[in-house]
């Protein structure tokens, strides 16, 4: 069969792999896995399996509504905040209109936009970060339908800051969307870190996206969501399919939600971790970005294809960067302790390999 032409250049999404009984630290996913709680709500819904889910997931909404001071009204839920991107895209973008992003940002920007038809544009980054100076140059001069920031950006773990998360909205057109994809936010405790709540309230053409597939350990179930100002965020649901989140990513969720402790004993692990990964790479004299993610992208003297095969010999999964452009980049989830002590290990064996390589 032929593709219809708007997709016939499509690249495949590339997930982090795994092998055998490697640790895998190749997709961003919690180590210390979801609260306990959600595997007991679970057991629970197994008498309701023939019903059909609530289709405005009204529960998690209303929690969510809490947890962030908006209105259930204010809320969408998807089956992961990649499902919110394609209705982002599906709503608003009209064939060969443009978005915009960034350079070595997460795939599903380009992705979303080509299904749609539209023109996907990217401006370079600077030292690993979003370049908001040209991103708003970009903006007023493309007029993008929709602008999208990865915020801490993945692969780089880099923030943009609130001043100039707004450098960039401010240049944008009023009939341009700005996503902000905040799916690692819980993670950021750079106080300069935007406060995403506040923007909505000041930017009708913002929506914020969220994940529980990362710090809620729930990545299995699928369930992310998206918040913004009321009337843009009642467009989103024309084309929501009904039943698109299940019961148990629902039931999940809200769960998760009540284990607020579980999340904040994931987060100090997290930023236990990264410092102690900083280190290593120090000692292994390699650069690396400082990460306000649950990941550290480090610089490796060789292809990032090859050490990252070396490292999953060795029991260790992690992400080589040439599909975001970054060839001679792999990425690495913030494991336990253990995991971190594997990686150190595996890191350490891949890159003698490439000295004795290198030396024949
Ligand atoms: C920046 C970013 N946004 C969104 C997602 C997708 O999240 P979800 O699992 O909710 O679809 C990911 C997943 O890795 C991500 O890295």
């Amino acid at each position: 069969m032929k593709l219809r032409n708007a997709i016939s250049d499509i690249t495949p999404y590339i997930p982090g792999t795994t092998r055998g009984n490697a640790v895998k630290l190749s997709s961003n996913e919690n180590p210390f896995g979801a609260s306990p709680r959600v595997a007991e709500a679970l057991a629970g819904l197994s008498t309701s399996l023939h019903v059909y889910p609530d289709p405005g997931a009204g529960k998690l909404r209303d929690l969510l509504a809490s947890r962030h001071d908006i209105s259930p009204a204010q809320c969408i839920v998807g089956n992961g905040s990649d499902e919110i991107m394609q209705i982002i895209a599906g709503t608003f973008l009209n064939p060969g209109e443009t978005t915009l992003s960034s350079a070595h940002t997460f795939s599903q920007y380009k992705s979303v936009t080509q299904i749609f038809d539209g023109v996907y544009h990217e401006v370079p980054m600077v030292d690993g970060r979003f370049n908001a100076p040209a991103l708003a140059e970009a903006a007023r001069s493309l007029s993008p339908r929709i602008v999208w920031l990865c915020n801490p950006n993945n692969p780089t773990g880099t923030i943009m800051t609130h001043a100039e998360v707004r450098t960039v909205i401010q240049a944008c057109p009023a009939e341009t969307l700005v996503v902000l994809d905040e799916a690692y936010a819980d993670y950021a405790d750079d106080p300069d870190f935007p406060d995403s709540r506040a923007l909505i309230d000041e930017y009708p053409n913002l929506v914020v996206l969220r994940t529980f597939s990362k710090l809620f350990g729930l990545a299995a179930l699928r369930i992310g969501y998206g918040f913004g100002n009321e009337d843009l965020i009642r467009q989103l649901y024309t084309i929501k399919q009904p039943f698109n989140v299940n019961a148990a990513a629902q039931t999940a969720a809200c769960t998760a939600l009540g284990d607020l402790d579980h999340a904040r004993s994931s987060i100090e692990h997290n930023r236990i971790g990264r410092d102690r990964m900083y280190t290593i790479f120090e000692t292994l004299g390699l650069s690396y970005y400082r990460s306000q993610g649950n990941f550290v992208a480090v610089k490796v003297p060789a292809a990032a294809a090859d050490i990252a095969a070396r490292m999953m010999d060795k029991g260790v999964a992690v992400r080589p960067l040439g599909s975001f452009g970054l060839p001679q980049w792999i990425r690495i989830t913030v494991g336990t302790d253990h995991h971190i002590d594997l990686v150190e290990h595996a890191l350490t064996a891949a890159l003698k390999l490439e000295t004795h390589t290198v030396h024949r």
